[in-house]
Formats: structure tokens, sequence, C-alpha cells
């Protein structure tokens, strides 16, 4: 089964077509930062706009480059939800559409299932049932994985995801828009130890996080450093290198209980967040001592993309999965709620 993947839920195009048979045929990606980072932040009205401009030529060139006829696809998948409500609905409309156009079933995919599956692409996939750690701009979620759709929401962050953490840690120490991965870059030149920072929730059991306190505190950090005028370069890195520290740190100790608490020996990381080196090295290390397993997607199918949306909808179509006429997207939208396949 040949399927096409829309991934349009925030600020990246993504589109993909994925062959049952043969795997991934093509991949192609527009990321919008270059429209954001001017702001900061995503501006939703300016992702949608951008979203119509960049979809259907970005479905060309992936049937392009699949090497196939738009006629040879046997379904559309598109992301359904949860994003920004004029996001999914350009990706929404247009899989929709084109999937009654050319006669083949659309399915309407959780971003976040998405995500977990993302390792599925890899040569050594993972098989369940597994520990998901999801951690994105928006998610920051422990999830029990017994099955495609079969999901049970362990733990998840009562304030700000880890991936929105780092972004806006990034924006105090003056670093572009995502901050993620230019904290990760600029936390190799710090020091270990000269700044210690909270490891929120670790204390206490549970597998609830929470990063707004810890945001709070590198803000107050940053004010009491910079009293004497502008962070020097050594202090920046020194600040980020124990802002990451500490979340990775959180991270691995509610990981690490998950495990314990469910019995499963195996864990994957997805989302953008699970693209930091320091964190996959930290979980490496600590599951190690528990003769526990890692997966996680090569670095393009961490952050957004087509082609786990391909992916998750070729599973659920294959399933006898999908959807009628109707273009419902949804911006909130639990993981948990979603049907098994067989
Ligand atoms: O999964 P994703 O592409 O989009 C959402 O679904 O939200 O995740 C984007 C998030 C951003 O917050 C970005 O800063 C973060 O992932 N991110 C990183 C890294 N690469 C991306 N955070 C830390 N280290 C990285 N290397
Ligand atoms: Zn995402």
């Amino acid at each position: 089964m040949k399927v096409l993947g829309i991934e349009t839920s925030c600020d990246e195009t993504g589109i993909a077509v994925y062959d049952s048979d043969r795997g991934l045929l093509a991949d192609c990606l527009y990321s919008q930062v270059g429209i954001h980072a001017s702001y900061g932040g995503v501006i939703p009205e300016l992702a949608s706009r951008d979203h119509i401009r960049k979809t259907l030529p970005l479905i060309k060139e992936a049937i392009k480059d699949a090497s196939i006829k738009a006629s040879e696809l046997d379904g559309v998948a598109y992301t359904a939800g949860p994003g920004l409500v004029g996001a999914l609905l350009v990706g929404a409309a247009i899989g929709r559409s084109l999937a009654m156009g050319w006669g083949v079933s659309a399915i309407g995919v959780h971003h976040m299932e998405g995500h977990l599956l993302a390792p599925m692409l890899e040569p050594n996939p993972p098989a369940f049932p597994f520990v998901a750690l999801l951690v994105s701009g928006g998610h920051t979620q422990l999830v029990r994985a017994d099955g495609i759709g079969r999901y049970e929401l362990l733990g998840e962050s009562l304030d700000d995801a880890a991936g929105e953490a780092f972004d806006k840690v990034g924006k105090m120490l003056g670093l572009p828009y995502p901050g993620g991965p230019h904290l990760e870059k600029l936390a190799k030149y710090g020091k270990t130890g000269r700044y210690e920072f909270p490891r929120p929730m670790t204390n206490r059991p549970g597998l609830d996080f929470s990063f707004s306190g810890l945001k709070t505190f590198v803000r107050n950090t940053i004010i009491e450093q910079s009293k004497g005028g502008e962070l020097d370069e050594q202090t920046r890195a020194d600040i980020a290198r124990a802002f990451q520290e500490a979340v990775v740190a959180t991270i691995a100790i509610k990981c690490r209980r998950a495990l314990e608490q469910t019995g499963l020996r195996s864990l994957i990381i997805a989302g953008g967040v699970s693209a930091n080196t320091f964190l996959r090295e930290e979980l490496e290390t600590s599951l190690e001592k528990i003769t526990g397993q890692l997966f996680y997607a090569q670095l393009k199918f961490c952050t957004d993309n087509g082609a786990m949306i391909a992916y998750a909808g070729c599973q659920r179509l294959q399933a006898g999965q999908h959807q009628g006429l109707a273009i419902n997207v949804f911006p909130r939208w639990s993981i948990e709620s979603l049907s098994a396949i067989s």
C-alpha cells in the first residue's frame, strides 16, 4: 500500500510517500523557521498562509521523487491534530480533497502518534510493548504503548513542554528561534558545575513533569548575573549547560521510573527534543545500568516531518480504518482516545 503523508500542524510543511512493501519512497520538508524567527515564535496566521503556498507544490515534488504516478497511491494521511487549527485545516482540506478526487481512502493522523511511531522507520525498530517519551515543542509525555492505538498516559508536563522550556530559555539567552538546537550548541562550550539548577518534581513520586519553575530559576540567575551589564559568552554557555543538564537529568529520572513502574525494558524517545545528543547519551547510560534498550529516529524524523504521518496513516489504512468525507481537525486531542488496530 502506498500512502501520501501530509504534516502541517505547526511551522513545517512535511510531505512523504510511504510504501508498506518498499518503505519510504519520498520525504520533502519545507521549514517556515525563517518566517517566524523575527517574531521569536510561531505566528499561527502566517503559518496557515504559508502551508497554503507550500503544500501542493511539495506534494507534486514528493510524488515525483517517489517515481510514481498519483494514480498509484492507495491512500492519503494527514495530521488532524493536535496543533494549530488553521495550519491543521490546510493539510486536512488538501489531503481529504485529493483523496476524494483520486478515489482513495483518507485518514486523519494524531501528530503525537506519528512521533511515537517514527522510530519504526529505522532499520532496527522497537517491538511493542514499550515506554515512549514524547518530547516536543507542545508536549512532554510518558506513554505506555502496547500496540498501535493502545496507549496509556503515564505522566505529562503540568505546564511548559520540554521543547517550550528550551525555546524560552534560548530566547532569554539571546538565541534565535527555535532555541532548542541553538541552546544545545551553546551548552557544548559550557562548564559543568558552575551553576546547579533544580530537577523539578524528581524528589516526589509520580511521572508528571513541570518545567515552568526551572525556567523562572534560569531567568532569575540571568538577571542576577547580568547586573554588571551584558552576560559574557562563557556565562551564557555555562547557564545553557546547567539548564540542559537539569532538563535531561529530570527526564532521565522519570524515564527510569516509568520503566521500573511498568516492568518494561524498551524506551523510545520521539519529538523534536529527542534530537538532543546530550539527552540521547544520558538515556543510553542510564538504561545500560538496567539493561534497558533505547530507540530513537534519525535526526530528521525527530522533528516534524511527513514520513511519520505517512507511516502511521499507512498502518491504520491497512487495518481498514479511514475517514468519512467531513474535514475534521482536533487542536487538542488525547492520545489515549485513539482506537486500537487489531
Ligand atoms: O516535534 P517538533 O518538531 O514540533 C512539535 O511538535 O512541537 O519539536 C520542536 C521542538 C522545539 O521546541 C525545538 O526547540 C525542540 O523541539 N528541539 C530541540 C532540539 N531540536 C529541536 N530541543 C533541544 N535540543 C535539540 N537539539
Ligand atoms: Zn511535532
